[in-house]
């Protein structure tokens, strides 16, 4: 079968592209486990660390908003899409235009161009609990009120995806993720971002600002979940989940006090003093409109499992990306 990511250099898509690169778990219009036989890795960046050895995998660079791009990335072979290609929540917000050609109409070209191939492909598009908004508690049923750009394109994008699906140009899925907690690598500008760097710099030995306050509470998915999530809706089966495509992905959800006491006790106080208060305004505004516990039945009954711990998420991270060492 031949796969699509777009975002395919960004930190879902790299850890996805490695997943099913590794062996067969998605799944050929018989229900079978079927093998990538090409997989293309769409970004507006080459891949830092590209899994490009693989014979099978082809590096495109191009940018999402050009249409012809994504006609002739999307082509009559292509079995699959993943939509990843996001400008993230504090670069949506800060840049309202960029945020909306990117996100809205980046999307609607990668439907576009799927339902040109006439073959009704799987799309599954990453979409974002940021959809919701001012509910403390959310579930397959709540209402999607965004409080962001990002949520409110993130949501426009579920309902295109509904729709392509409805009319039958598209086998549409979304999985709408929490905050993807440890993310590896560099901080990158989602609103979301210092619940990663609050664990991950200090078990690097650097010093980072917090930029929330400790009451404050994040929904959160390690990136294995997240990529295991992906290809069960991949997976799944399209006529059961009906007109609604959008799944919601639920997490863990500790306060920011929480997991710099885990931190604390997995790592020692050394590593977790390395986190010291930096308020920022727009951020904390941002965090404050997400919920902060998710009861997604849908995700369950398809086997999509949260984190068991914010320990395991640590133990995790540092084990498959500090190759099993922290700074102490
Ligand atoms: N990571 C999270 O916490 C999280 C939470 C909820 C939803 N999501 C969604 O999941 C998806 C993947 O997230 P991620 O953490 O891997 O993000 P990421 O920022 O690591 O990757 C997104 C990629 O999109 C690419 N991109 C941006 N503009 C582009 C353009 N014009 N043309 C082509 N490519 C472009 C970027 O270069 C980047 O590599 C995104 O859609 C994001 O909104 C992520």
């Amino acid at each position: 079968m031949k796969v699509v990511i777009t975002g395919g250099a960004g930190m879902l898509g790299r850890r996805l592209a490695l997943r099913i690169l590794a062996k067969p778990e998605l799944t050929g219009p018989d229900g079978a486990p079927q093998d990538v036989s090409k997989l293309v890795l769409f970004d507006a960046f080459d891949p830092v660390e590209a899994p490009s050895e693989d014979p099978r995998v082809e590096v495109v660079t191009g940018d999402i908003c050009n249409r012809e791009t994504l006609d002739s990335l999307i082509d009559g072979e292509t079995d699959a899409v993943f939509h990843f290609a996001a400008i993230v929540s504090g670069g949506a917000e800060v840049n309202f235009d960029l945020g909306y050609a990117v996100n809205l109409d980046g999307g609607r070209n990668v439907l576009e161009a799927a339902r040109r191939t006439g073959r009704c492909p799987k799309v599954v598009f990453a979409s974002s609990l940021a959809v919701y908004g001012g509910e403390r508690s959310v579930d397959d049923s709540t209402a999607l009120t965004p409080q962001t750009s990002y949520g409110t394109q993130k949501a426009i994008g579920e309902l295109l995806v509904n729709d392509y699906t409805r009319k039958g140009f598209v086998d549409g899925r979304t999985l709408r993720l929490p905050t993807i907690v440890i993310r590896p690598g560099k901080p990158n500008a989602a609103a979301s971002g210092f619940a990663s760097s609050i664990l991950r710099e200090p078990l690097q030995g650097d010093e980072v600002g917090n930029p929330v306050t400790p009451e404050s509470r994040m929904l959160i998915l390690s990136p294995k979940r997240a990529a295991q999530a992906f290809i069960e809706i991949h997976n799944a089966d399209g006529a059961s989940l009906g007109i609604n495509r959008a799944v919601m992905m639920n997490g863990i959800s500790p306060k920011v006090s929480e997991m710099l006491d885990v931190l604390s006790r997995y790592a020692g106080d050394a590593v977790a003093d390395r986190v010291y208060s930096k308020p920022d305004a727009m951020v904390q505004e941002i965090v404050d409109g997400w919920a902060w516990y998710s009861d997604g039945a849908r995700a369950r009954a398809l086997g999509m499992e949260p984190d068991a711990s914010l320990e395991e998420i640590i133990e995790t991270f540092v084990n498959e990306e500090l190759d099993g060492t922290f700074v102490s």
